[in-house]
């Protein structure tokens, strides 16, 4: 049985891993912001569906107004308790990519 899984969940990872082009800035949100914040970035995660602020693609904000400044200084400066503090942790660079890819969830900028 767990050969039979292994057989069938490994070619779908495989696949994503190696057929899927993904920009750094997704990649990076992905890892650090999906699990809280969905790979939507509406919100729509088990651990806070419902919540108003963990939807990012809204224009509805407490902290600055959503745009790719205000995103950076959030993240980097630790403005939101339940961020984990490694994420003032990541460069600049990193979460203007980040940033970036948030806006083109919105369709507010071009790949
Ligand atoms: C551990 C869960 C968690 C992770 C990981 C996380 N966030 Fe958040 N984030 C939240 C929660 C919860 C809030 C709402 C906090 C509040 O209401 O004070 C929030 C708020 C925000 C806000 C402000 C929203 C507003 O209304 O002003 C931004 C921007 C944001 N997060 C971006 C990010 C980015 C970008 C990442 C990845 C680099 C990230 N977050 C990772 C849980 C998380």
């Amino acid at each position: 049985m767990a050969i039979l899984l292994a057989g069938c969940v490994l070619p779908v990872v495989a696949c994503d891993a190696m057929l899927v082009k993904r920009s750094t800035g997704e990649k990076l949100y992905r890892e650090h912001c999906a699990s809280c914040h969905g790979l939507d970035a509406r919100g729509h995660t088990i651990r806070y569906m419902g919540h108003p602020r963990a939807n990012l693609t809204d224009d509805d904000w407490k902290y600055g107004g959503g745009d790719s400044v205000a995103i950076q200084s959030v993240v980097l400066q630790g403005l939101v308790e339940r961020h984990p503090s490694s994420l003032q942790r990541l460069q600049t660079k990193e979460v203007k990519e980040i940033a970036n890819w948030v806006l083109q969830l919105r369709g507010e900028s071009s790949p």
